[in-house]
């Protein structure tokens, strides 16, 4: 079936110990359908996000990050997830530093 909510791609191992080293985590997708690809759901459902704070933003030709965020929040969890933000596909890096530096984070 096309566009499966329910499917769950493996990824390779990252070879990063996520819940031992990163406070912060910045976590990037395209969107595809007006959601996440549902690989970014088989990443967020394998980790304890308890005490991190989580980034999310993603490119896209015109959706929002909204929906996509919304529904990473319920599938990991766990973490402080901010409010995140959508970056076209050209975005430059000054626009991505400028939001990096706008954010309230350690
Ligand atoms: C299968 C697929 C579905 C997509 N669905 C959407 C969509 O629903 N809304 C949207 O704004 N962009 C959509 N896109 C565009 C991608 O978000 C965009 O290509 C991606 O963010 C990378 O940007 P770039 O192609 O400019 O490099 C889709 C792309 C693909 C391949």
């Amino acid at each position: 079936m096309p566009n499966d909510p329910d499917v769950r791609p493996e990824y390779e191992d990252i070879q990063v110990d996520i819940e031992n080293d990163y406070s912060t985590i910045f976590i990037g997708y395209p969107i595809w359908w007006g959601q996440e690809p549902r690989i970014m759901d088989t990443f967020v459902e394998s980790y304890n996000f308890e005490g991190k704070t989580i980034i999310p933003f993603c490119t896209s030709g015109s959706s929002g990050i909204e929906s996509s965020s919304a529904n990473l929040v319920e599938k990991a969890g766990t973490g402080n997830w901010l409010s995140g933000n959508r970056f076209s596909g050209s975005a430059t890096e000054d626009e991505i530093k400028n939001w990096i530096s706008g954010l309230e984070i350690d």
